[in-house]
């Protein structure tokens, strides 16, 4: 009975299990933290698959595909943050290497 309710409640989105909490991420994956606040926060909710600005990030390598249609893989999710994608701002000035990886190292714990 309680499953069904849950089930309910979630309606037709996928449910997810929680992301990594803040307090068990790794020193590269809290400096990716750090850069997602600067550079993506004002349009992507990290904690939430509803839209701000873009699509919520929550999950979005646990899912199977991006809110575009594309396997949601390091390289299609790279490609939006070096070269932007429709509304979405090109970072590929802005973001070092390092800072990069480490960005990535957090999406991934969403
Ligand atoms: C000014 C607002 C804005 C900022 C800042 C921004 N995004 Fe986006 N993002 C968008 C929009 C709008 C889309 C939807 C693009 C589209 O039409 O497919 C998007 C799409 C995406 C997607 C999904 C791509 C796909 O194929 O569906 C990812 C992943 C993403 N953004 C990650 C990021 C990350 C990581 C950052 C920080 C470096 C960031 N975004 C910064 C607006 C933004």
């Amino acid at each position: 009975m309680l499953c069904l309710c849950a089930l309910a409640l979630a309606g037709c989105r996928p449910s997810l299990t929680p992301s990594k909490p803040l307090s068990e991420l790794t020193p590269r994956e809290l400096r990716g933290h750090q850069v997602y606040q600067a550079e993506c926060a004002r349009c992507h909710y990290a904690n939430s698959q509803d839209g701000l600005r873009g699509p919520g990030l929550e999950g979005v390598f646990r899912k199977k595909y991006l809110a575009s249609g594309l396997p949601a893989n390091d390289h299609n999710v790279e490609q939006s943050i070096l070269y932007g994608r429709n509304m979405m701002p090109s970072f590929g000035n802005d973001l070092s290497q390092q800072q990069l990886d480490d960005l990535m190292a957090y999406l991934h714990t969403l």
